[in-house]
């Protein structure tokens, strides 16, 4: 199965997202916890989370899932609102998804989106959490270029380790210049929403992806997911709540393209070739 270094350390290269598990009766959230156990068992080792989801529902669910393994053997990202976004509300945000966690310590705490708190602040409180041994690395989720260079500019804002944005074949603008920058600073890159997200309500796919799909005998899915991490680079965190589903995007992880079909795959969605707003969902 095809690694990543992500986070300083050696990670499948896709993780499990988590946001609107949870959230369902009792059954529901049973199987979306087997699902992620399945993961765990089957050598996905990245959980993708925040307080947001489901108000800590989705944490919830994640801690019961994680409950039985080894906790060193895996890695939690979890995030805070911009409006918890000083170092006193940084600090109880984060006690309360480790207790819903049950665990001691997150692998990464991202900002989930900019607010209004100075980046300064903000960065002032994860480095003090850091300090005490409550999460390994902190990082920035729905940041531009331009966000990423001012954060670079605050004190210790050159600590950050990750930035999570939107990335699919049909939203590709960070390829233009995000992708570049965070290669050249070592900041790894999650790609949140492969498939468009929930109900691939933000994917707007034509017809001759099918046909791509159809010719190396894998499903669209397998594609969307393959295509994400064909550099190696990302780290592309797909949610399932769907047995079948899950093993299939298991599959896509060994799934390779030739020079040819990823050139047809530019000409049907094409690379940027200038600054695109950053898009999000
Ligand atoms: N940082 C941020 O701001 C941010 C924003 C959005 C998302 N995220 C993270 O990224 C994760 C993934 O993004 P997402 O949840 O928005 O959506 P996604 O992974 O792009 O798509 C999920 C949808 O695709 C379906 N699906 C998955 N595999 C499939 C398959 N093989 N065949 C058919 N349908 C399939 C899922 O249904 P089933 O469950 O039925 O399979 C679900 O409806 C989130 O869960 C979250 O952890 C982060």
């Amino acid at each position: 199965m095809k690694t990543i270094t992500f986070n300083n350390r050696e990670s499948s290269i896709i993780g499990m997202g988590t946001w609107r598990i949870g959230e369902g009766d009792l059954l529901k959230t049973q199987k979306e916890i087997e699902i992620l156990k399945y993961g765990l068992n089957h050598g996905i080792n990245v959980i993708d989370t925040a307080e947001m989801y489901g108000n800590g529902k989705a944490e919830k669910a994640v801690g019961r899932a994680i409950k039985n393994f080894d906790r060193e053997k895996f890695q939690i990202i979890s995030k805070f609102y911009p409006y918890h976004a000083t170092p006193e509300l940084i600090k109880e945000s984060l006690e309360k998804s480790l207790k819903r966690l049950g665990t001691d310590y997150l692998d990464s705490y991202l900002l989930h989106w900019r607010g209004q708190t100075p980046l300064a602040e903000t960065v002032a409180g994860l480095e003090a959490v850091k300090k005490e041994g409550l999460i390994r690395s902190w990082g920035v989720s729905n940041f531009s270029t331009d966000d990423m260079k001012e954060l670079a500019a605050v004190p210790n804002g050159e600590n950050c380790q990750i930035n999570e944005d939107l990335y699919n074949l049909t939203s590709r603008g960070v390829e233009f210049s995000l992708l570049p920058y965070q290669k050249e600073h070592n900041i790894d890159f999650v790609g949140y929403s492969p498939f468009g997200s929930d109900n691939n309500d933000f994917l707007n796919l034509k017809d001759e992806v099918g046909d791509v799909a159809a010719s190396k005998g894998i499903s669209i899915f397998q594609l969307l997911l393959a295509w994400c991490i064909r550099s190696g680079e990302v780290l592309s965190i797909p949610k399932s709540s769907n047995p079948d589903h899950f093993v299939s995007n298991l599959q896509a992880i060994d799934v390779d393209f030739t020079a040819d079909e990823l050139e047809l795959l530019d000409s049907i969605y094409p690379k940027p070739d200038h600054e695109e707003p950053l898009e999000s969902i």
